[in-house]
Parts: structure tokens; sequence; C-alpha cells
């Protein structure tokens, strides 16, 4: 679908008039969780076939006003980004990498038949949520503004086709550890008879649907004590795909990491630039189809030395162990590796401006 905006969009403001005092707002940063709480704004851009995108706006944060029959609430017309808000030691705020989040927006977008937004709106939208609800970025070390931007069909209509309404929404949540646990080394649950998604579906796209269809493996991780669920290929149940909500990779004892490929995957960006760091240093990256057999078999030789799952939520956490009917790959009680380690400090010093950025991967938001 085509962008109807030509120029960048000038956003309104209209200030919450219930913000959070500020001894509430600290007892919230001092222990954040993930996603339970949120700032005390919000965004919201409207699209219409005829208008394109308009009325871009920061708003006090709020319930939504939909139609029942705006058909994201019976088609699932939706897509979502998450990425962070960073506080430097000087207090200025950064994002990690915000264009590539645009570019993937748009790409789910493309699949979903959701308008696309441009990528300076994009940046700008969030922009201006965390300049006006700056107070809410935690400083803490390892703790950030967790940005959630997202997409859905408001038109009311019944009809099976795509929405001629739709809205952007930027939502923030101060955020801590992802995993309760921290960053300890997680078990991880095969999911032998769900898929995620399958070939010509929507797996690439960042979308409810893929997480809906989630829930009902991940409970069954729960179950057997597993922090994520690993879904394999649909077609084969052979080839390792990705987790609920995070990229794998393999390190093998060469030093080379490896990847799974496939249409399917949901392509991190945690991911590609963590391969990219370790390419900078002369590690060789290999991105193709992985069999659980490959995995199981190098553990079980020591070829594979560590496994760990990347996103942003989760940034870099290590596997120790992988379970499944009848299946048992590595230790619970495995040590974090050491490269997964070195490669986590790395990525969260130029997250927080510990150290270079020489990729210009960070964005300045405020
Ligand atoms: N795969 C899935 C299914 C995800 O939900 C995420 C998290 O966003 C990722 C992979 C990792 O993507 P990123 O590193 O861009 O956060
Ligand atoms: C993210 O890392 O941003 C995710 O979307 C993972 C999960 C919270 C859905």
């Amino acid at each position: 679908m085509s962008d109807a905006t030509t120029f960048p969009l000038t956003f309104e403001h209209v200030p919450s008039t219930s913000a959070r005092e500020s001894a509430e707002r600290e007892a919230i940063l001092a222990d954040p969780g993930f996603g339970k709480h949120f700032t005390d704004h919000m965004v919201q851009i409207d699209w219409s076939v005829d208008a394109g995108w308009h009325e871009a706006r920061v708003t006090p944060y709020g319930p939504l006003q939909l139609d029942p029959a705006a058909s994201v609430l019976h088609y699932a017309q939706e897509i979502f980004e998450g990425l962070k808000a960073y506080r430097h030691a000087d207090d200025s705020i950064w994002s990690f990498r915000p264009e590539a989040n645009a570019a993937r927006l748009r790409r789910s977008a493309t699949r979903l038949a959701l308008p696309e937004l441009a990528e300076a709106d994009f940046v700008e939208s969030l922009r201006r949520l965390v300049s006006i609800d700056s107070a809410w970025v935690p400083s803490a070390p390892e703790t950030s503004l967790y940005l959630r931007p997202f997409m859905i069909a408001t038109e009311a209509f019944l009809g099976v086709r795509a929405a001629q309404k739709v809205g952007y929404y930027v939502i923030a949540s101060p955020a801590g550890a992802y995993f309760a646990t921290g960053v300890t080394p997680v078990s991880i649950w095969i999911s032998d008879h769900y898929s995620r998604a399958g070939r010509g579906g929507m797996g690439a796209a960042k979308t409810g649907g893929n997480y809906a269809s989630s829930l009902l493996p991940q409970a069954e991780a729960y179950e057997h004590g597993c922090a994520q669920v690993l879904f394999l290929d649909s077609e084969e149940q052979t080839y390792i795909e990705e987790l609920g909500g995070m990229n794998v990779v393999l390190v093998y004892r060469d030093g080379t990491l490896v990847t799974p490929q496939s249409d399917s995957i949901l392509e991190g960006i945690t991911r590609d630039s963590v391969l990219e760091l370790a390419e900078d240093r002369g590690h060789r990256v290999e991105r193709r189809r992985v069999s659980l057999a490959e995995w199981r078999d190098g553990v079980a030789s020591g070829d594979i030395t560590e496994v760990f799952a990347c996103g942003t939520a989760a940034v870099i956490t290590p596997i120790a162990q992988l379970k499944g009917d009848g299946v048992e790959i590595g230790s619970a009680d495995a040590a974090p590796g050491e490269l997964t380690m070195s490669l986590r400090d790395e990525l969260t010093d130029i997250q927080y401006g510990r150290r270079d950025d020489p990729h210009g991967w960070m964005t300045r938001l405020a």
C-alpha cells in the first residue's frame, strides 16, 4: 500500500492532567519489571485511504475508543514493533537502530495490507513521546524505557478486506530484565506439534497473530519448567526456527556462529547486530538451515559450545538446556557461555553509551 504522507507530520501535544507524582514514578522505576507500567502519554496518528496519515499527536495515556466492529478485533489486522530508549551517563536518551524497526514495520505493514509509515515519522513519533515522558527513562544499570509502536485496523466494517481506516500508536513502559531470573541461563521447550508460522504465512511479520499462536505452546513450556518455546519448521518439524519472542544463535568450537535462515522467522535487529559485532571480531557467521539433530549432536560431541537467545526484550540470554518429549540437550545448570556474555557486554556498552558506536547505530531521542 502506498504511503500518502509526503511531508513529515507535525505533532500536536495534549498534556496529561493526571501525570503521576514523582514519588509514585520513582517507586515504579525502582522495580519496573517488564510491560507492567506505562508512562503518562502516548502517540496517536490516524490514517485513512482519502487523507493518508494525519492528526499526529501526543495525548494523555488512556483507553482507546474503538467501534466494536473495528476490523482489528475480528480479523487481527495488526502489527507492532519493540525497541528501547536508554539513558546515558550525561542524561541524554538514545535508541538503538530505530531506522531498522521503521523498515521492519513497513515490511510488516506490506504483509498485513496496512499503510506504510515513513521512517522520519516513525522516529519523530518516538522522539516526541520520549521527550515528553523523559522522566520515565530509568537510570539503574540494564534498565530502559521499552517503546511499543503498533498499528491497527480501526475501520468499522465486517467485510474481509484491508481496512480503509487505521491508527498508529506508541506507548512506553519502563523495563528491567525480561526474564524474572535476570541474565541466568534458561531452559527452552521444543514444541513438536504446534508451529508458529508456515511457508507463505506471516512468520516474518511482527503481528499479534504470531504471538497468539505461541501462547498455548508457551504455556506447555512453563509447565515443563522452561522459559521459552522453540518452534521447528512447520513442514518437516526438523529445522529450528526461533523462540516465541527471540531469535537463536549457536556457537561452534571453532568460533563460528550459526543462526537459522527461513522466510518464516522474524528478522531480529538484535541478532543482526550481534552477528555483525562477532564478524568485526573475526568470527565466521553462517545464516542457514539448522536441524534439531545438528544441535543435539553438536552439543553431545562438544562441537557446539554455547547457544543463546537474542531480542530487544531479552537482549542476549544464554540457553542452558533444550527439552522436549523424550529429548534433553545440555543441562539446566550449565554456566553462561564466555562469547555469549562478552557479546552481550559489547552490545549493551554501545546501547548505554559506555563505548564507541563504530556502526552509527545509536540515534538520540532526547
Ligand atoms: N523473534 C520474535 C518472534 C520476536 O518477538 C523478537 C522480538 O522482537 C525477535 C525475534 C527479536 O527481534 P529484535 O531483536 O528485533 O527485538
Ligand atoms: C521484543 O523483544 O521487543 C518482543 O517483542 C518480545 C516480546 C516482548 C514479544
